[in-house]
């Protein structure tokens, strides 16, 4: 057991001052706060957001906000383990259901940060990302990496929801977030979805391989589904039904920070996640899901989203013994992977 260390206040006020004044602090009295014994300090609650009751306050900031007084028409999933003005989910993530009506159009614009979009409703919404157009259907994964240009239109006749995760956090942390503002993008022709369309083959024109950082920019719902469940198929002795969204040229994860993934529950199956040092998110897709994070107990219905701190471990049980249940998954693997500090504690 650690023993105890100097408090600030035992120093002689002159001799604080004397401190300040110069800048400097001492590290003792802070020295615990900052190296904690054996769990770090999480200010990451287990939180969970309902779609239903966030749905109708969306479509009202619809009303409220015009498009052009809000660029982006987001409501913020806002973890209060961080304070709800700080917009963070956890650490590294930020999560955002964002709002298109028919006809709306969100202009053009690159970040810094890198951001995903999972589709939560409607349909005749696209998004253009580096010239690609990707059209949005419920549980596409659209990727819109750091610095492509990217721009959201609505052909459709109800409104489009989606949940969109960035590593805002992160970036903001590092002092490097910034936007350029930019035209309308001309479409080009290729869709990566398209060119990676079966695993273990993939476009080489002339023996060349693609050398774009991002090849592939959505990953489309149907695919990723039937992938799960052919997975379930033929490994029934295999509890985890678990696929990554990777790039496909070079089997890493499709971005740099944050990684993604889609899960699939069996039939009333409970499954018991390992504490790792990663925050995650869970948004379910389909079905009914229970969420077990230290001591809360969410039910995520479709569309709820709920975020679990990192170092712990999560159980989750699937509410349907007849239907399977999935759900869409992001974490901060990739990030504490760069950093050597990815730990999985089991
Ligand atoms: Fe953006």
């Amino acid at each position: 057991m650690s023993h105890e260390l100097g408090r600030l206040e035992d120093l002689p006020q002159d001799y604080r001052d004397e401190l300040t004044q110069l800048n400097l602090v001492p590290l003792w009295p802070s020295l615990r706060a900052v190296l904690p014994p054996k769990v770090p300090t999480r200010k990451t609650r287990p939180t969970c957001w309902s779609y239903q009751l966030l749905r109708p306050l969306l479509l009202r900031a619809g009303e409220l906000t015009p498009m052009e007084k809000a660029e982006r028409r987001v409501l913020v999933l806002a973890n209060p383990g961080h304070g709800l003005e700080k917009m963070q989910a956890s650490a590294a993530m930020y999560l955002g259901m964002q709002l298109l009506l028919p006809g709306e159009w969100a202009p053009s614009h690159r970040h810094t940060p890198n951001a995903v979009r999972m589709i939560v409703e409607g349909e005749g919404a696209y998004t253009t990302v580096d010239g690609e157009k990707c059209p949005m259907r419920r549980g596409d994964l659209i990727l819109t990496p750091t610095g492509l240009w990217h721009e959201h239109g609505h052909d459709g006749t109800e409104p489009v929801v989606w949940l969109d995760v960035l590593d805002l956090p992160l970036v903001y942390y590092t002092e490097t977030s910034y936007a350029i503002e930019g035209q309308r993008q001309p479409v080009q022709p290729g869709h990566g979805e398209q060119a990676y369309r079966s695993g273990g083959v993939m476009p080489t024109p002339v023996f060349e391989r693609s050398h774009k950082a991002y090849p592939m920019l959505r990953y489309p719902w149907v695919d990723a589904r039937a992938a799960l469940v052919a997975l379930a198929a033929d490994r029934p002795d295999q509890e985890a039904v678990q696929v990554s969204y990777v790039n496909p040229e070079t089997g890493q994860a499709a971005q740099n920070i944050l990684g993604f993934y889609a899960l699939m529950l069996r039939p009333g199956q409970t499954l018991r996640l390992p504490a790792r040092s990663p925050a995650m998110v869970f948004h379910q897709i389909e079905g009914r899901a229970e969420a077990r994070i230290e001591d809360s107990t969410f039910t995520l219905n479709e569309a709820d989203t709920c975020c679990a701190p990192g170092y712990t471990a999560v159980t989750l049980r699937n509410l349907s013994a007849e239907q399977p249940a999935f759900l869409f998954i992001a974490d901060e693997t990739p990030l504490h992977q760069k950093l050597g500090v990815f730990e999985n504690r089991g």
